[in-house]
């Protein structure tokens, strides 16, 4: 696919509707659900994001017949495992180490490739090849691969050090057809994760989950059905066009975001200054003449998703005084913020811990911390975007600045938005895809 921009003249204020779409990290996750039965799965609210085009390659290469519908219904079978190395595929996202699991549960072998995805920080996936170890997998680090085998998988207590989503992920989808019990502690309970438990237990999965404790428990059972199962709506999208909306002084109503989701968004925002009004449909974002400044520590569910501060950056920018981003759960987060810089929003980046109080990064040389200091008047520039959230941040900073912005590596937001640009678009946005 040839490399595409986005060229964008800023200073509309966005307004209208516009719905939110399926959530990219639960839908990818319930294609991989769908490996661990061999019954028909069908799988609604299903965006159509790179992300999912790659997970269904991956599907499909294991030996799944997926058939994308209209109105973003997928339905997915997988009669048979033809293939359990999935080797050749590039490292494009992080996915495939979760198909470990299913692939030993209908195969006793899996071979992934290392993980691609966002430059966010170095990412390892020690928590999850030691759960798998503990679970009875013998695993083996090849040239470009994880092997893994097992005759037989059984249940473990696992602790993790920190809640992992992808880790508690890998876990569950290897845990639910083990034999035996196992005991997740410290355990993610982002909605994306909790959404991952209810397709597996309509499937016949054994789950209890305390989220308040952080505790899953999971007895396994012999088999899983197919199901029928409907992907919660994307809260990072949500939040993206919430900020794009307050950010250009906009009035926009983002259908279908759910609040029960999104509680630290809109502490945060109440610190800000408000500008959100719940109605039947959804929730409505009005921009306000002025914000106040805050600070934002990232943190695991129900914390203040790491994926929102990047959105958020941008109305910081517009905020009177200095507001702190303290990210604590990637160590190389806030990239992004040089570009910002650019445009003429007045940024600092440190590794210290500038909200006074430490994180686990504390003593570190990672630049985690940031203070922006407000109000800015952002003005376009040349970006090129490197990751998803990042990208977002750059594409609400041309919406939201005066004169014309061009921005490269749209193929990241294409990964985690279906057609933004349309979206953006029809709320008013002067954005055009061109053709490098
Ligand atoms: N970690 C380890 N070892 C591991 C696993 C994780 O040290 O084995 C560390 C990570 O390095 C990181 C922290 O634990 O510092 C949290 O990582 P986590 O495993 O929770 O993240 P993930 O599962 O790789 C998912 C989303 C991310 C989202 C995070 C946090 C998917 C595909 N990705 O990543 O989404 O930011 O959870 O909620 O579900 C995005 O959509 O743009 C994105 C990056």
């Amino acid at each position: 696919m040839a490399a595409e921009r986005f060229v964008i003249r800023g200073g509309r204020a966005l307004a209208g509707e516009v719905s939110v779409f399926g959530s990219k990290n639960a839908a990818t996750k319930a294609m991989i659900a769908s490996l661990l039965t061999d019954e028909p799965c069908t799988i609604a609210n299903i965006p159509r994001s790179q992300e999912v085009a790659i997970t269904t390659e991956l599907c499909e290469r294991i030996g799944s017949n997926v058939a994308h519908g209209l109105d973003h219904f997928c339905s997915i079978e997988t009669p048979e495992v033809r293939v359990t190395s999935v080797l050749g595929l590039s490292r494009r996202n992080r996915i495939p180490i979760l198909a470990i699991g299913p692939l030993l549960h209908r195969r006793g072998e899996a071979e992934v490739p290392f993980l691609g995805g966002d430059p966010i920080g170095h990412r390892p996936i020690d928590f999850h090849l030691e759960a798998l170890s503990r679970m009875g997998a013998k695993i083996e680090r090849r040239a470009d691969s994880y092997y893994a085998k097992a005759a037989r998988v059984r249940g473990a207590e696992i602790s993790f050090p920190f809640p992992s989503v992808g880790a508690t992920e890998s876990v569950l989808l290897t845990a639910v057809l083990a034999e035996g019990d196992t005991l997740i502690e410290n355990a993610a309970v982002e909605p994306e994760v909790l959404n991952l438990i209810v397709m597996l237990t309509a499937m016949g999965a054994l789950i209890s989950c305390d989220a308040d404790r952080r505790r899953i428990e999971i007895r396994g059972v012999v088999r899983l059905s197919g199901v029928r199962h409907r992907v919660i709506p994307d809260r990072n999208e949500a939040v993206s066009f919430a900020a794009a909306a307050l950010a250009t002084g906009g009035d926009v109503l983002v259908r279908d975001a759910d609040i029960s989701h999104l509680g630290a968004f809109l502490d945060v925002l109440q610190e800000l200054g408000g500008g959100v009004r719940q109605e039947q449909e959804g929730l409505r974002f009005i921009g306000a003449p002025a914000w106040r400044n805050t600070v934002i520590r990232t943190a695991p569910h129900p914390g203040f998703m790491t994926d929102w501060q990047q959105p958020l950056s941008i109305l910081l920018t517009k905020a009177e005084g200095a507001s702190i981003i303290h990210e604590t759960v990637y160590e190389d987060r806030l990239g992004y913020l040089k570009d910002l810089a650019r445009m003429d929003a007045r940024v600092t980046v440190s590794d210290e811990c500038l909200e006074n109080s430490p994180c686990r990064f504390a003593g570190r040389t990672f630049n985690h911390s940031a203070r922006i200091e407000g109000p800015s008047r952002l003005k376009g520039a040349e970006i090129a975007i490197t990751d998803i959230r990042a990208g977002m941040a750059h594409i609400i900073a041309a919406l939201a600045a005066e004169g014309e912005s061009v921005i490269s590596g749209v193929e990241h937001i294409d990964r985690g938005y279906e057609r933004l640009d349309d979206r953006l678009r029809a709320l008013g946005a002067d954005i055009q895809r061109i053709a490098e």
